[in-house]
């Protein structure tokens, strides 16, 4: 099977064509650069900007599969959750494609697409995602940050989700209080490298209580408190790079503890992470040396397929459709609410 995935649920804009559980291509252009300046994804323009590289990105996405339109035998595209005119654009002409070619289209959960990205590429690659599930899989990103039970492959169960920030607007946040560009989480992995993480003692929110949902809103307030009484540490080049590596400490710390005490009660022996900040070097290295002392499979997504892509919808997409999933009616509607459950 030949599918064409569009996914345009915040500020990028990608295409991607999967066959038979493979990537042949997967276009994303990203907006980062054109929010930088409001400090954050305006949905207006995200929504204009998917408008204008929708096209050439489609284009890219088969000309570098090598396909032409006439080949697919599905489309698919994110219906949600996300910015609701940013879904608009490419879900409504994912469905044009799909009814101008008379082929099937499957609207696609991101979160649950995010579930199958650890899978989709890597070494191994994994033709069989049955032999890694059950598992707990970590979805951690700018706008989410979530623990969901994968029981089998199309069955799972969130356990935990945030009660308030996500992990990644923690990272933006705190980094724009010390000053640093939008989105600030890669800035702070880099110059945490040469921080110390034990400078500084910032809260780590709920990591003692028993549940699997987590809140970073006390993080970042404690932070910027502690800014207010210090504000001299931000005129020194290496105190920034010790608040980056205190700060990052704190979030991964919650974010590796919860997840391995949720693998734990639910007897999994695999452990998966997905989304942005599944590329923070910190997380990756201390999720990788806690599943290896507790005896977990860790399985990670490619830095690549971390942030939002239309591969995973793609793939998501291609097994759904496979196991004859439902069709629904070709004029369904965007869902930017859509939670996963
Ligand atoms: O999944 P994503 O591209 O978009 C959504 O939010 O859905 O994730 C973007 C988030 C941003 O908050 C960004 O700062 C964070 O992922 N991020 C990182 C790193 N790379 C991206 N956070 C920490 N360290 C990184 N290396
Ligand atoms: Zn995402």
């Amino acid at each position: 099977m030949t599918l064409l995935a569009i996914e345009t649920s915040c500020d990028e804009t990608s295409a991607a064509v999967v066959r038979d559980g493979k990537i042949l291509s997967n276009t994303v252009s990203s907006q980062i650069k054109l929010h930088a300046e409001y400090g954050g994804v305006v949905p207006e323009l995200a929504a204009r900007e998917h408008l204008k590289n929708l096209l050439p990105v489609t284009r890219a996405a088969l000309h570098e599969a090598g396909i032409s339109s006439k080949e697919l035998d599905a489309v698919a595209a994110t219906q949600g959750p996300g910015l609701g005119i940013a879904l608009l654009v490419g879900f409504k002409a994912a469905q044009a494609v799909a009814f101008a070619l008379n082929k099937p289209f499957l609207g696609i959960n991101h979160h649950e697409a995010h579930l199958y990205s650890p899978w989709i590429a890597g070494t191994p690659p994994v033709a069989d995602f049955s032999q890694f599930q059950p598992n707990v899989s970590l979805i951690v990103s700018g706008g989410h940050t979530m623990l969901v039970l994968v029981e089998s492959e199309l069955k799972h169960r969130v356990l935990g989700g945030t009660i308030d920030d996500a992990a990644g607007e923690c990272f933006d946040k705190t980094g724009k209080m010390m000053g640093l560009a939008y989105p600030a989480g890669p800035e702070i992995d880099r110059l945490a490298e040469q921080g110390n993480p034990k400078a500084f003692d910032f809260p780590r929110p709920l990591l003692h209580d028993p549940g699997d949902d987590f809140s970073f809103s006390g993080l970042k307030t404690s932070v910027r408190y502690f800014l207010r009484d210090n504000p001299a540490l931000l005129d020194d080049a290496q105190k920034i790079r010790d608040l980056c590596a205190s700060v990052q400490a704190a979030i991964v710390e919650v974010l590796v503890t919860k997840t391995l005490r949720a693998a734990r009660r639910n007897n999994v022996r695999c452990v998966t992470a997905s989304g942005g900040v599944t590329c923070n070097r910190a997380l990756r290295a201390e999720l990788t040396r806690a599943c290896e002392r507790n005896g977990f499979n860790l399985r990670l997504a490619e830095k690549s397929l971390c942030t939002d892509n239309a591969a995973m919808i793609g793939i998501l997409a291609e097994r759904k459709l496979l196991q004859q999933f439902p069709l629904p009616p070709l004029d369904e509607e965007i869902q930017p609410g859509w939670v996963l459950a």
